[in-house]
């Protein structure tokens, strides 16, 4: 890993992927597309974020050697790979950009507008959204044909699904290249409507909401609400591990998206729910979440 300096880059056949947020998404998509051969440039607010992000991608690609998914000589090749920056303007080589800041509209729209002066025309827009609006979020740029969803999911280097999610505005051919470029990360790109949550969290959100209220009024307690979806549905996770997983701060966000966008009451976050985000238990990532884990 090196420092970003005078937008040197090494030469490849592949794409330069601009990585925005280095947190539990963006440094898991960093890692699948240096895997893959692409240059990444990861940038987040702080040179703190970026490096926490980049020390995971060091160790993921590591363990892809142990696990023989990578030679040394590959591992070493990625990494040289990889550069990272906190000045939107070191985005102006990149094809793609791959936005994967904190799921509120607001944030991202202003992300999104921020790196506008610094980019190509011709450089497209993916958001991994996992609930707001691609043809909103489109609209709020100045490329909206060429912005699309690229939803991927946690952990990004292991979890073969994307959701390729077009806006109204998206042209066909930024789809396609959508579609090829999680392709070529080994994902199984989906497409999906532009609808609240898209397909994945319009039905697992209310299942990990509707488990948060079974905890809250004591049906069972977590192990016990987890253990009857993982025995009696043969899910590999339960629930509330799963959204200790993806964060419960990211799990109220989508829920109060699908809350906002539907304007349907059946999509309210739980309240047990929003006091952990308040307490700042956000599951694995802060160690405590429905259960505790040990600092990484
Ligand atoms: N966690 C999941 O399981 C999951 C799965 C699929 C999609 N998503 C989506 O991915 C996105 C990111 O979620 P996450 O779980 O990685 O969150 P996270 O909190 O782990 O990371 C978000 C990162 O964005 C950075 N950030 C915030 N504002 C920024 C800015 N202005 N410029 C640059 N960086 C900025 C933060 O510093 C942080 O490092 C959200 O839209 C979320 O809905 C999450």
């Amino acid at each position: 890993m090196t420092q970003l300096e005078n937008h040197q880059i090494a030469e490849s056949p592949n794409h330069i992927i601009a990585v925005v947020g280095a947190g539990q998404m963006g440094h898991g998509i960093a890692h699948a597309m240096l895997r893959a051969g692409h240059n990444v440039l990861l940038l987040d607010t702080s040179q703190a974020f970026v490096d926490a992000g980049t020390k995971r991608i060091i160790k993921g690609l590591a363990r892809d050697v142990e696990k023989e998914r990578l030679t040394e000589e590959q591992r070493q090749q990625a990494v040289t790979r990889l550069k990272t920056t906190t000045s939107a303007a070191d985005l102006a080589p990149a094809d793609f950009i791959i936005e994967a800041v904190t799921e509120k509209f607001d944030v991202k729209a202003g992300v999104l507008r921020s790196l506008e002066p610094h980019c190509r025309p011709e450089t497209i827009f993916a958001s991994n959204t996992s609930s707001i609006s691609i043809t909103r979020l489109a609209a709020a740029t100045d490329r909206p044909g060429k912005f699309v969803g690229l939803h991927f999911f946690n952990p990004v280097p292991v979890m073969k699904l994307v959701e390729v999610v077009p806006g109204l505005q998206t042209s066909p051919e930024t789809v396609e290249k959508a579609i090829a470029l999680a392709t070529s990360a080994g994902k199984t790109p989906v497409r999906v409507n532009d609808f609240p949550g898209f397909v994945s969290n319009r039905v697992l959100m209310p299942m990990i909401n509707e488990a948060v209220f079974c905890l809250m009024e004591g049906v069972a307690d977590a192990a016990g609400v987890d253990n009857v979806m993982k025995l009696g549905m043969n899910h590999p996770m339960g629930p509330l591990e799963l959204a200790d997983l993806i964060g419960l701060d990211v799990c109220q966000d989508i829920m109060m998206v699908l809350y906002e966008s539907f304007h349907d009451s059946k999509y309210r976050p739980c309240p047990l729910l929003e006091k952990m985000v308040a307490a700042g238990w956000l599951g694995c990532k802060t160690q405590r979440g429905f259960y505790t884990y040990p600092r990484e």
